[in-house]
């Protein structure tokens, strides 16, 4: 039943809670990635007493964290795939002693592995055998913000969440969401170019950047924390950290522009019969809403009832085969709510929503965005989640769920694809009761040459992480692959920057 349309400002989610189950969820340790994936340990130098000594000259004592029940954590990665094997985890709290430990290791050849907040899901944010975790928690100051121009200048490690909390008060928002924001780092986000639930409307972070600061593997700062949003002298080279996944440089700052916070929110979530309807009402959507429309997503029934089931959440609609979740952020609450009412009267009309529930009240869209946000973390409770995050053009969007689904049978506990159908992004969840190379290797490469013969893409939003270099020529042609091998030796020649990460083995 469509519920009355309330209009309330729409306050800020709480942290997902997901993110917190999901991790009391399973206690038991992965494998190591190293014997799990058969890597072969590069030549870098290993972490002695005396680096140890250096490290704790630069930083004080408990910066640098080397008890092996401190450096566990920093070692497994979010979804519990991934295991590396540091000894050494360093909390650098400013710029200049990022730029002393990288010039030290570069020159003793000690490889680095940068951290944010560890909610990275391709296997990018932990070591894969001993290089040293950097860590950039400490650096969580925020420096600045102008309310005018919106740009807000802080360290990469600021958590997305304090920050969005922060410039709310001056009528601000941070222009990326996730569900993940109450643990990850601005630095991660930008490192990773982040996607998530608003990039339909405030776009990607190559657009909201105006500035970054970066530490070479050398040790060179390389200071582009401007505020312009126009600034055309040369090379435009914060671009370059922007998704090199801490392979290029850290970062250590950042200069965001903020967008106003709407005034108007309103969600509506929605049962729909088959996936050609939801693409119908999105091109309606785009069409009904315009400047409004903030978000369009899609899970389909597996994702939400896995999601309902695993985690004991509320839906606060009916079963149906797909949901959609519409949301717009608008400057006026009446001209907003006449344009969403005519929306959803035409469409329940034209029969493309069947049934669903539309609120401005914030408990309400907190209940429905969390659920939402939960599925990406829902699937562990079933075993092992193979997860999968790729864009693949529209009319096309949803084709791979099925013959997964088929070609898994037996195997798979659940496949179900969920996403940012507005970005023409969808992430293929694939539950198993317990990791195997058999599941794996039915699954890969297949689904990357599924998605290169649809001419999408193998990741829209998580990167490559450890887990795609060796499948990024399903959408990299050989020379895009030897600029960025060119790139790589530039600015990093020993290598020592998150190695086994991004780029394939020659
Ligand atoms: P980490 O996981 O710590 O690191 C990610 C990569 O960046 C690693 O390669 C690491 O080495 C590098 N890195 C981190 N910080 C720095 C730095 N300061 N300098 C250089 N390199 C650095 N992603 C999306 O794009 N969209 C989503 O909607 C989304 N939703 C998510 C929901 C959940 C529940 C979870 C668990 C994850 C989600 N993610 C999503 C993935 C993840 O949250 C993002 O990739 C996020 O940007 C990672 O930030 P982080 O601080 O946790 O980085
Ligand atoms: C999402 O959109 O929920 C995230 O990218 C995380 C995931 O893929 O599960
Ligand atoms: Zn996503």
């Amino acid at each position: 039943m469509i519920k009355s349309l309330t209009l309330f400002v729409r306050t800020v989610r709480t942290p997902n809670v997901a993110l917190v189950q999901t991790r009391l969820a399973s206690q038991v340790l992965p494998q190591l990635s190293a014997t799990k994936y058969n890597v072969k340990r590069k030549e870098f130098g290993s972490v002695q007493a005396d680096d140890v000594n250096f490290f704790k000259s630069v930083l004080s004592e408990e910066q640098v964290l080397t008890e092996e029940s401190d450096v566990l954590p920093f070692n497994i990665d979010w979804i519990k795939n991934c295991r590396g094997q540091s000894k050494v985890v360093l909390k650098p709290k400013s710029t200049k002693q990022v730029s002393e430990i990288l010039a030290y290791c570069n020159k003793r050849q000690l490889a680095v592995c940068p951290q944010g907040g560890n909610t990275g899901l391709v296997g990018g944010s932990v070591p894969v055998f001993d290089e040293i975790v950097l860590s950039l928690s400490l650096m969580n100051k925020i420096i600045s913000l102008d309310e005018i121009s919106g740009a807000l200048v802080c360290e990469a490690g600021c958590i997305l969440e304090t920050l969005d909390n922060y410039v709310k008060e001056q009528n601000l928002i941070m222009p990326l969401d996730l569900g993940a924001k109450g643990s990850c780092h601005i630095g991660g986000n930008v490192s990773t170019n982040a996607g998530g639930l608003r990039l339909l409307r405030y776009g990607n972070l190559h657009g909201s950047l105006m500035g970054v600061e970066a530490v070479k593997a050398d040790g060179t700062v390389v200071d582009c924390i401007r505020t312009l949003k126009k600034d055309n002298t040369g090379y435009h080279l914060k671009h370059l950290f922007i998704g090199s996944e801490g392979t290029l440089g850290i970062v250590t700052k950042v200069a965001v522009h903020c967008p106003v916070l709407p005034k108007a929110v309103t969600l509506g979530f929605f049962g729909v019969k088959d996936f050609d309807s939801v693409l119908k009402l999105y091109k309606s959507a785009k069409a009904s809403l315009g400047e409004i429309l903030s978000a369009f997503e899609m899970a389909d029934n597996d994702s939400i009832s896995s999601t309902v089931q695993n985690l004991k959440l509320p839906n606060p609609i009916a079963d149906f085969p797909f949901y959609v979740l519409v949301e717009t952020h608008g400057s006026d609450e009446t001209h907003d709510a006449e344009k969403l009412s005519r929306f959803l009267e035409r469409e329940m009309s034209s029969g493309l929503i069947i049934d669903g529930t539309v609120t401005s009240e914030p408990a309400k869209m907190q209940t429905i965005w969390n659920l939402r946000e939960s599925i990406a973390g829902a699937g562990l409770l079933d075993g092992y989640v193979y997860k999968y995050d790729v864009s693949i053009p529209a009319a096309r969007y949803y084709d791979l769920v099925p013959v997964l689904r088929q070609r898994m049978a037996g195997k798979a506990v659940k496949v179900y694809g969920y996403g940012h159908v507005g970005d023409g992004n969808i992430h293929i969840n694939v539950t198993v009761p317990e990791y195997s190379k058999e599941a794996t290797d039915m699954l890969e490469p297949f689904i990357f040459e599924e998605v290169s013969k649809l001419k999408g893409s193998i990741s829209a939003e998580h990167g490559v992480g450890f887990r795609k270099p060796h499948f990024i020529h399903y959408s990299k042609d050989e020379g895009a692959i030897s600029l960025m091998r060119e790139l790589k030796q530039l600015m990093d020649p020993n290598g020592i920057l998150n190695p086994y990460k991004v780029l394939p083995d020659p």
